[in-house]
């Protein structure tokens, strides 16, 4: 089945950003969040990040609007019922999925597929709360989504071979390379990249080197295109810790375990870029 209408629930970074590359893409979108402004957030993320295509020349202003007028805006998900996708892009909290997941079965088309955006929990298990799980797979974005090429398709162990390809066609039609991957912790990328980016929280705190220095030394050691420590501050602290525990937890490993930093910084009230401080600054 091809997707030309998504539904997307979330207008945070990730799910904001779902819909702006779909909306680029040529599709239909209605984006839900539980409040106005949560959307109107959303959509000023989205505005803003247009703008810069256009101009950086990359977009004509024509087909930005053009992709504006294809996004619409809702707190009653059944405004999307007509989807073919359904992206739950909310919080990693169990009880909200799930409810979004059973809200999306009962108000969708039988043959529509429903997807997690989750980057920490398990998409079997996620599964087990709609009807039909062979149409349900994680379809993993990236932060920041415009920029980021790649997208994990992540197959249940109910999910069918025609959702994983269905999936995987939506990846590309909105630009980005998909890889499957089966439904283990972290999946690839973040399996491999958050005991490296809690390997650089470690040092930080051990005092090798100061934040700065230890992200000018990954930049420009291993031409990572910004700091693992900046990079923490981008996904956010809180989903940074999230993410370590679930890989400890799930793959019974305590080298997983996050550093104590990350939870010393999110109590502080310094997530990361979004709450205006983390390892770094960014108030001003
Ligand atoms: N909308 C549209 N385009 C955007 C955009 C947005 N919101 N944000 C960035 N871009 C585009 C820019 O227009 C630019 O495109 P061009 O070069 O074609 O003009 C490109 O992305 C690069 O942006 P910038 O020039 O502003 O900035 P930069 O060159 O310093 O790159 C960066 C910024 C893309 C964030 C880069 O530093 C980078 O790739 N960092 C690593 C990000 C990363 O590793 N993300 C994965 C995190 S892990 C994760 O997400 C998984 C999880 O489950 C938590």
């Amino acid at each position: 089945m091809s997707v030309n209408k998504l539904l997307v629930a979330g207008a945070g970074q990730m799910g904001a950003g779902i819909v702006q590359v779909s909306a680029v893409a040529g599709l239909d979108v209605v984006m839900i969040d539980v409040a106005d402004e949560f959307i109107e957030r959303g959509m000023a993320g989205i505005e803003k990040g247009l703008g810069r295509m256009v101009e950086r020349g990359r977009m004509e202003g024509a087909a930005r609007d053009a992709a504006l007028a294809r996004i619409t805006t809702s707190t009653d998900m059944a405004v999307g019922a007509g989807a073919d996708l359904f992206v739950e892009a909310a919080p990693e909290v169990v009880e909200i999925k799930a409810g979004l997941f059973a809200r999306a079965a009962v108000i969708l088309r039988d043959d529509a597929i429903i997807a997690t955006n989750t980057s920490s929990l398990s998409v079997t298990k996620l599964a087990a709360f709609v009807t039909n799980p062979a149409r349900f797979v994680g379809i993993h974005f990236f932060n920041p989504v415009p920029a980021m090429a790649l997208v994990e398709v992540v197959k249940g162990s109910a999910t069918s071979d025609e959702t994983v390809a269905a999936a995987r066609a939506y990846a590309e039609t909105v630009g980005k390379t998909p890889i499957t991957v089966s439904d283990s912790p972290g999946f690839v990328v973040n399996r491999i990249l958050f005991p490296m980016i809690n390997e650089a929280a470690r040092a930080f705190a051990e005092g090798v080197a100061g934040a700065a220095d230890i992200d000018t030394g990954m930049k420009l050691g291993t031409n990572w295109p910004m700091g693992p420590l900046a990079l923490a501050d981008l996904v956010g602290l809180d989903t940074t810790k999230a993410i370590l525990e679930t890989l400890e937890r799930e793959l019974g490993d305590a080298s997983y375990r996050p550093a104590e930093i990350l939870g010393e910084l999110v109590a502080a009230g310094k997530s990361g870029r979004k709450s205006g401080a983390g390892f770094f600054d960014y108030s001003r």
